[in-house]
């Protein structure tokens, strides 16, 4: 992989020669970019011995710009990687200035881009440095979140960086993730490709009052990952999804909502193109009869309070019972007794298909890999432990059969 490293101003600079290191020693080539505050911190030469390539910092160099000039630096690159990336950096990466070489060069790249932010703690927690992180995060860069640990002004928090091996395994786990979910793309395309796809994502929220509400840990990582793969495959994919904290998929139609009621209207609203429905959804069963308009008060001497629930629509059950559904998948999560339990969802709720997965301790919610089996009435696939886009890639091409009979 041709790796381009940008080095920002900060003692964590240093740690970016182990990293340059480990990138080299895995076979990549490795570029280094560094900006005028990280040269302050550590020689380039020292990244140059490593990666056998002149360092470039300059974008007006005209010496530099002959060799290769900015923008094909843009795109020779297969990932940009920022480590340490400043609160400088991140500030301007959010407004998309371009006053220097490094920052220019991700303002010219359609390439991924991975940050791991290294500063002071107070400077991390600052609000203005966390709008930018989640402003980045957004629009999709990949952000690793700092280490806690003893920092170098002498105090303690949050805002170390991570250490060169954890950066060099989330970035091979980054490129892994994203050949398979090519690789599965270009598999899936004889069927995919045109088909429309409806699916639902992450958790719902049911408010109490304006400042509470009933949630659950569902990330949406499944049925994102399940989209990505999809678009890649050419099929037209809507997303409806719950409050969740991931980017968008490229070609992907995103709907964003809150409430399981929401959810429904949007479904509604989608079902009757869609050649296919994945629920993947964490919908709440229940949500407050009578949200509070107002911030409930907390009462004096009050040890117990009650809130009345009542049911939510079955969202999937309410597609499979419609005349011209699609073709419907649903999840069964559960913590015990996967599989028969999933078998008595499908049949209830008049599915085609349900996924089982196992949730619980370690695993399902929240995670990067899960494990599911698949289910339709005559056939079952038992899909081990592997990534989310791996399994997303397996369940579209069973999906895939079961819609072919
Ligand atoms: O009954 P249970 O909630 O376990 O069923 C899970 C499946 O039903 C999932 O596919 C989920 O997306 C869907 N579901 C729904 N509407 C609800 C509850 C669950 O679509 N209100």
């Amino acid at each position: 992989m041709k790796i381009l490293l940008g080095v920002t101003g900060g003692i964590a600079a240093y740690k970016a020669l182990e990293l340059t290191r480990l990138f080299v020693k895995a076979g990549h080539q490795v570029q280094v970019v560094m900006t005028s505050g990280a040269k302050e911190f550590i020689q380039p030469l020292s990244f140059q011995a490593l990666s056998g390539h002149p360092v470039r910092d300059s974008l007006f160099d005209a010496n530099q710009e002959a060799g290769m000039g900015h923008i094909e630096l843009a795109r020779w690159a297969d990932q940009i990687v920022i480590a340490p990336a400043s609160a400088e950096t991140l500030a301007k990466l959010r407004m998309g200035r371009a006053d220097d070489l490094l920052t220019t060069l991700c303002l010219a790249t359609d390439r991924p881009i991975m940050l791991a932010p290294a500063m002071n703690r107070l400077m991390w927690r600052n609000a203005a440095t966390q709008e930018n992180v989640a402003v980045l995060k957004q629009r999709g860069l990949d952000i690793l979140p700092p280490a806690s640990g003893e920092q170098a002004c002498g105090e303690v928090g949050e805002g170390r960086m991570p250490e060169p091996q954890a950066i060099f395994e989330a970035v091979m786990h980054a490129e892994k993730a994203r050949l398979q979910t090519q690789q599965a793309g270009s598999e899936l395309k004889a069927f995919w490709q045109n088909k429309a796809l409806l699916i639902t994502a992450g958790p719902t929220y049911e408010d109490i009052d304006p400042v509470r509400f009933i949630g659950n840990r569902s990330s949406g990582k499944m049925g994102f990952a399940i989209a990505e793969v999809a678009a890649k495959a050419g099929a037209q994919v809507i997303l409806i999804t719950g409050p969740v904290a991931l980017p968008t998929p490229e070609g992907v139609k995103r709907i964003d909502v809150r409430s399981a009621r929401q959810m429904f209207a949007a479904v509604q609203q989608h079902y009757a193109a869609a050649d296919c429905f994945i629920s993947a959804a964490a919908v709440a069963d229940f949500r407050v009869e009578q949200p509070a308009s107002q911030k409930l008060k907390k009462q004096q001497d009050v040890e117990e309070m009650t809130l009345t629930l009542v049911k939510n629509p079955d969202i999937v059950a309410w597609v499979a019972a419609q005349d011209n559904k699609p073709f419907v998948v649903g999840f069964a999560a559960e913590t015990n007794d996967v599989v028969d339990y999933a078998k008595d969802k499908l049949r209830r709720k008049k599915l085609d298909m349900i996924c089982a997965n196992q949730v619980g301790e370690g695993q399902g919610f929240e995670r990067d890999d899960n494990a599911l089996t698949l289910l339709t009435e005559t056939s079952e696939k038992v899909l081990p432990t592997m990534s989310k886009h791996e399994l997303a890639g397996a369940l579209l091409r069973f999906v895939s059969q079961s819609m072919q009979g």
